[in-house]
């Protein structure tokens, strides 16, 4: 066992307790407790997710522990979501693990949760190679960011108002579906067609991105539809979910392509919850082959939150010497 390193790695940054060991380089426990008692209020209540990660967090390290067979004690450091994320969340994770690096005298590593999400893209083979360049789209933040190496990340453009999860969940909550509110439009999305409605495109700076302007005409089509006919969702839903969803991935598509050719990369990478839909991972994957290029995309329990993630990123930081003091204070915004 001596020889053998053993990361614990704890996310808490929303509303999924998640923990994951890796042995060596290796995942080999990945746990998560999504907190389905937000769907009730139609989004995350951050003091609720606070509550519950507290209610959660020892036993799920518990259960890691005795799925990987090894005690707190065969543990080699302690890796932990340090931000961006909801601060009440994130302390939960961050206190619990300073406690326990504290008490077993192994390194506490912060971790920052958008890199994680990038090096999410490494827990499996076929890896990118440096430098390449990554969309991330996730719930809170939409990044074009060149990855030059496990630390070094450039972010060369990102949104000026919603995320792209945002956009998603925002569109789920008018058009009635319940939260999380990505993974239903994509469901609908698949039986309609998406060019029965048009929805703009902003005019922002060339790696920029901007989707209120999607929504605001999401609420509009919606309002006028619904004057004449009290059943307009019902009968339009799969042809507007499609139709919102083909704008999003088109726009995402469009600006990614453009920066590779701008920054000469021709490996491309996802990661983030969005990165889970169904009609992006389509057509990454084909704009990727017209190019020549080649397209990574992590599997899906590593786009949506996760442990290994943050595991992985912290054992490399930890290898690397990059482990955090104790007075660590966790960030809520990049
Ligand atoms: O990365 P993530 O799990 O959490 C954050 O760090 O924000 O991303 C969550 C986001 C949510 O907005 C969710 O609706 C979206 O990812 N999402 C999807 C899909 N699965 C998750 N959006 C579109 N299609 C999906 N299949
Ligand atoms: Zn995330």
């Amino acid at each position: 066992l001596s020889d053998m390193a053993y990361v614990l790695g704890i996310e808490s940054s929303c509303d999924e307790t998640a923990v994951a060991i890796m042995k060596d380089e290796q995942v080999i426990v990945n746990l998560i407790s999504s907190q389905i008692d937000h769907a009730k209020y139609g989004g995350v209540i951050p003091e609720l997710a606070s509550r519950l990660h507290q209610q959660n967090i020892v036993y799920l390290v518990q259960q890691a522990l005795e799925e990987a067979g090894i005690a707190g004690r065969d543990l080699s450091a302690v890796a932990v979501t340090q931000g961006p994320g909801l601060l009440g969340a994130l302390l939960v994770g961050i206190c619990f693990s300073k406690s326990y690096a504290y008490a077993l005298d192994i390194p506490l590593v912060g971790v920052n949760h958008m890199e994680a999400h990038i090096l999410a893209n490494f827990i499996k083979a076929p890896r990118p190679s440096f430098p390449f360049l990554n969309l991330t789209v996730s719930g809170g933040h939409t990044q074009l960011v060149v990855v030059k190496s496990f630390f070094e990340m450039e972010i060369i453009g990102q949104t000026i108002d919603d995320a792209a999860g945002e956009a998603f969940d925002k569109a789920a909550k008018l058009l009635g579906l319940p939260y999380p509110g990505g993974p239903q439009v994509d469901k609908h999305a698949r039986e309609g067609d998406p060019t029965a409605f048009s929805f703009p495109k902003a005019e922002v700076g060339r790696f920029q991105f901007s989707f209120s302007g999607i929504k605001t005409a999401l609420l509009y089509l919606l309002r006028d539809g619904l004057k004449g006919d009290p059943d307009y969702i019902q009968k339009n839903l799969r042809d507007v979910a499609a139709s919102y969803q083909h704008r999003i991935v088109s726009i995402l598509i469009e600006k990614v392509e453009d920066a590779a050719k701008e920054y000469g990369l021709n490996q491309l990478a996802l990661a983030g919850g969005v990165s889970a839909n169904s009609q992006l991972r389509a057509d990454f994957m084909a704009m990727c082959e017209r190019n020549g290029w080649e397209a990574f995309i992590p599997s899906m329990a590593y786009c949506t939150d996760n442990a290994a993630m943050i595991a992985y990123a912290g054992y490399h930081k930890w290898k690397a010497g990059m482990s955090s003091e104790l007075n660590l204070s966790p960030y809520t915004r990049v």
